[in-house]
Order: structure tokens, then C-alpha cells, then sequence
């Protein structure tokens, strides 16, 4: 009897160790070169010449995102099946500032530090506490306060049954405002669950994202993402200039995980033989 449980803890362990792939993280470069794993994302980033829509362009010399996602989120009102009308017509700068969040989520090549593991059927991860510029929160918050909605946190309490998110029973759509309290940090941080608040490094120190920068200009999250991997890791941050190029750390943290699967299934096997015995 013992040895079941044993047998049975043992194996939800490996399988558990096994999948998580982010366990196999082990070098700065293997959290820049990673895509949230999802149906909608790109193994990993790379150049997306064609990614021309507006909000998404930015990403386009390193993208999660393909040219076909970028496009569905500028045109179609119900991508992902969620309803951003769900009370009435969002205003258009409210609407933009949804598109470019959709765009970053999809497109941003720097937000590796920040996955983890996560259920759903179009993701098996997310993004939790990313550092999101007070600034760009603020204006986010600004152009959709007189907006209304029915709930703080779309991705839980919306009613799903019809296949397309409903306000949930005895919830009156209300503006922004009120459902978020007024607080545009409030704001960010609940809607969807994914950013933290930080007022921007006066210095220029790289320590938020922005949702959106200028196609011309080098990526200003490269820096973010760089150095808080540096930070997990307990490694001395190094500035890289144009780190654009994605050369072939990908195989490596491939290998990493895969080594880590096979370890475990020897383990197993040695357990189990043990107690076939
Ligand atoms: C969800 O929507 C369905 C269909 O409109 C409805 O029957 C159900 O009561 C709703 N549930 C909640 C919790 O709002």
C-alpha cells in the first residue's frame, strides 16, 4: 500500500517536472528566445516582415505573432471569441488601447521572465506581473474610463455558456470608472490579470513595458526582459545593443527539458520495477 502511494506521488512528479518546460530556463538568451505556449503563438520569435497593422507593427523585426493573428485582432470585433462590446460599444481610443494590449499579448517577444503555467485551451501559459509603465496605464486608463463594463476581471467572471462572454447574472454594466474605482492601476492589474503597475525608472533604467513604442525605434522592452531574466537567474545584467538576432538557444532549452524527461522516466521505471517485484 505504501509503495502505491509512493509510485503514484513519484510519477505525478515527474510528470509534472517533465512538462514544465520553463523549469528548463537556465540562461539569459532561453527567456529571450520564448513564445508563450499557446495555439495562437509562434514557437518562437522571429522577424515578421508583413506585421504592417498598425498597433502590432512594432514587433515586426521580432514577433510571437503571426501576420494572419495581427491582422485578426485589428479587424475582427470578436477575436478569441470575446466580446469587447459586451456593454454597448467600446469607444474607438478605449477600442485601441484593447488592440494594442491584444498585440503586445500576442506579439511581444519579452515577456519569457514572466510565464507561467496556466489551463485553458487555447493557452497552456500566461503572463502574471509583468511590469507595465505607469504612464502608459495611465493613458490606457484615460481613454476608457467613461466606457462601460460589467466586471473587474474579464478573465474570470464573464458567463462563457453561449461560447462568447456575457455579463454574468446581476451584473449591471456600470463605467470603468466605477468598476475600477477610479484607479487606473486597479484598472490594469485586474482586467485581465496579467500586468503590475511600476512608476517608470526616472534614470531610464529599463524597469517597465510599454504596450506600444514607435517601429522605427529599437524595442525598449528588450532591456526589461533582459534584465529581470538576469535577475532569476542570479546573473551580473549585461546591456546588448540590437539584440535582435535569435540564434540557436531554442535546441538548447529543448534539450534541457527533454533530459530532465527522460531522468525522470528512468527514476520511475526503477520505482516501479521495485514494486512489480
Ligand atoms: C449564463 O448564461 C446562460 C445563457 O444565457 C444562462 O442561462 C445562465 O443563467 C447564465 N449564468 C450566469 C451565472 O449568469
Amino acid at each position: 500500500m505504501e509503495k502505491i502511494v509512493c509510485t503514484c506521488i513519484l510519477t505525478l512528479f515527474c510528470v509534472k517536472f517533465a512538462l514544465s518546460r520553463l523549469d528548463g530556463l537556465k540562461t539569459v538568451e532561453s527567456y529571450m528566445n520564448i513564445c508563450m505556449l499557446g495555439k495562437y503563438h509562434k514557437s518562437s520569435p522571429s522577424p515578421e516582415k508583413g506585421l504592417v497593422s498598425k498597433f502590432c507593427s512594432p514587433w515586426a523585426v521580432r514577433s510571437c505573432c503571426t501576420e494572419e493573428t495581427a491582422l485578426d485582432i485589428h479587424v475582427n470585433s470578436a477575436w478569441l471569441n470575446f466580446d469587447w462590446n459586451h456593454c454597448g460599444q467600446l469607444s474607438s481610443r478605449c477600442r485601441e488601447y484593447f488592440i494594442m494590449d491584444s498585440c503586445f499579448y500576442s506579439c511581444s517577444p519579452n515577456v519569457g521572465p514572466w510565464l507561467v503555467e496556466d489551463v485553458r485551451k487555447i493557452r497552456k501559459e500566461r503572463f502574471k506581473n509583468v511590469p507595465l509603465c505607469e504612464k502608459v496605464c495611465d493613458n490606457w486608463y484615460e481613454a476608457c474610463k467613461d466606457d462601460l463594463t460589467c466586471t473587474d476581471e474579464w478573465a474570470k467572471n464573464f458567463n462563457w455558456s453561449t461560447g462568447i462572454n456575457t455579463c454574468p447574472h446581476g451584473s449591471a454594466c456600470r463605467k470603468f470608472s466605477e468598476v475600477f474605482q477610479n484607479k487606473a492601476s486597479t484598472f490594469c492589474e485586474k482586467v485581465f490579470g496579467s500586468f503590475k503597475v511600476v512608476p517608470e525608472d526616472p534614470n531610464g533604467g529599463g524597469n517597465c513595458f510599454h504596450l506600444w513604442f514607435d517601429p522605427r525605434h529599437p524595442n525598449p522592452n528588450e532591456a526589461v526582459a533582459r534584465r529581470r531574466a538576469s535577475e532569476i537567474l542570479n546573473v551580473e545584467y549585461k546591456v546588448v545593443q540590437g539584440s535582435e538576432s535569435n540564434n540557436g538557444h531554442n535546441k538548447a532549452v529543448q534539450l534541457d527539458s527533454r533530459s530532465t524527461f527522460v531522468v525522470s522516466m528512468v527514476v520511475f521505471t526503477a520505482v516501479l520495477a521495485d514494486y512489480v517485484k
